[in-house]
């Protein structure tokens, strides 16, 4: 096994000399990607049960792993864990410490295993949690829209076009508008599940291992549906960033919608209808003001989803097959 001390980075066996502090600093995304701490200890955990039940390691080296590893999640859950830029990103510095608490044998861990596979593993568990998140949220304002469309169906309002009085409409009428539009949100993150419930773990570097895995165990184990067909696509692909982005854009772009309409309603020369308090803020010097701040907020916040979106495109676009460091940023962006 490759010697693997506590003072050397763990791919140091061909390069010699450390690298300098400044290309550890720019390289380093360590302070971004550690919120995937628990993601990463237990896809660590589920390899390493694969790796005792296909017989690949002992049950003293597996129970010695997943003692480890328990301690660095409570270490790091308690803020006791010092985080090093030396050691790259969250992979890494959970590695090096585990070789601290259990010693020499902590390199099991990484047997079978590559960062590539592991860090796109960890994304898209956090990925899939926070695309449930958003559809609990989506379903909270969906049921809220109906309950006030229900209240309102006798309120007469101006429906326009080209913001000209057009017809008269219901209020519930128009609030059920945004209910579509909140329900095909809600399906397209449901359709990003697609892809974030492919597991990736066992394509290591980029084409696999001639050790003998069962990625359907670790498939079953962090609560995917299938592994992944092809390793190279599996290291190199991030559409499913890219769908999830888009899913962001798509319902920020309909918060942004209702956020102007409330706003121009709430205008001067519109009238139609009075924030309450809660959420306006007053002028210094213009007492009579008060201002929508929070819905301008709201309907400006969709640049930065776009942004995101764009730039991630913008990463992808003509980077040739598989893993490159460019993919690194595709955490800050999505986080
Ligand atoms: N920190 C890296 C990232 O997030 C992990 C993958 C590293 N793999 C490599 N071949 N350098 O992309």
């Amino acid at each position: 096994m490759v010697k693997n001390k506590n003072n050397q980075t763990i791919w140091n066996t061909r390069i010699k000399k450390n690298s300098s502090n400044f290309s550890q600093k720019i390289g380093s995304s360590i302070d971004v990607d550690k919120r995937l701490y628990k993601e990463d200890i237990n896809g660590s955990i589920a390899h390493v049960e694969m790796l005792f039940k296909q017989k690949i390691i002992s049950f003293r080296i597996k129970n010695k792993i997943i003692y480890g590893l328990r301690k660095i999640e409570k270490e790091i859950t308690n803020k006791k864990f010092e985080f090093n830029k030396k050691y790259e990103d969250i992979h890494i510095n959970i590695e090096k410490r585990l070789f601290q608490i259990i010693g020499e044998e902590a390199g099991y861990v990484h047997t079978a295993r590559s960062r590539n596979d592991q860090v796109i593993t960890d994304f898209k568990i956090w990925i899939k949690s926070a695309n449930h998140k958003i559809r609990m949220m989506l379903n909270k304002v969906i049921i809220n829209s109906i309950n006030l469309a229900e209240k309102n169906v006798d309120t007469i309002m101006p429906g326009f076009t080209h913001l000209k009085n057009a017809q008269a409409v219901s209020f519930a009428h128009y609030l059920m508008a945004y209910v579509e539009m909140f329900k095909r949100d809600e399906e397209r993150f449901k359709s990003n599940l697609n892809s974030l419930n492919e597991n990736p773990l066992g394509v290591a570097a980029l084409t696999g291992t001639s050790f003998n895995i069962d990625r359907n165990f670790t498939t079953r184990k962090l609560g995917f549906e299938r592994p992944t067909n092809n390793s190279i696509d599996t290291v190199a692909d991030r559409d499913f960033v890219l769908d999830f982005l888009y899913s962001v854009s798509v319902c920020s772009l309909h918060l942004s919608r209702i956020a102007e309409e409330l706003i121009i309603w709430n205008s001067d020369g519109f009238n139609l209808i009075n924030l309450t308090d809660k959420v306006v803020t007053g002028s210094s010097i213009m007492p009579q003001k008060k201002n929508p701040d929070l819905l301008e907020y709201l309907r400006g916040k969709s640049g930065t989803t776009f942004g995101n979106l764009f730039s991630m495109l913008t990463i992808l676009k003509g980077l040739p097959l598989s893993y490159f460091k460019d993919l690194q940023d595709d955490k800050e962006i999505i986080f």
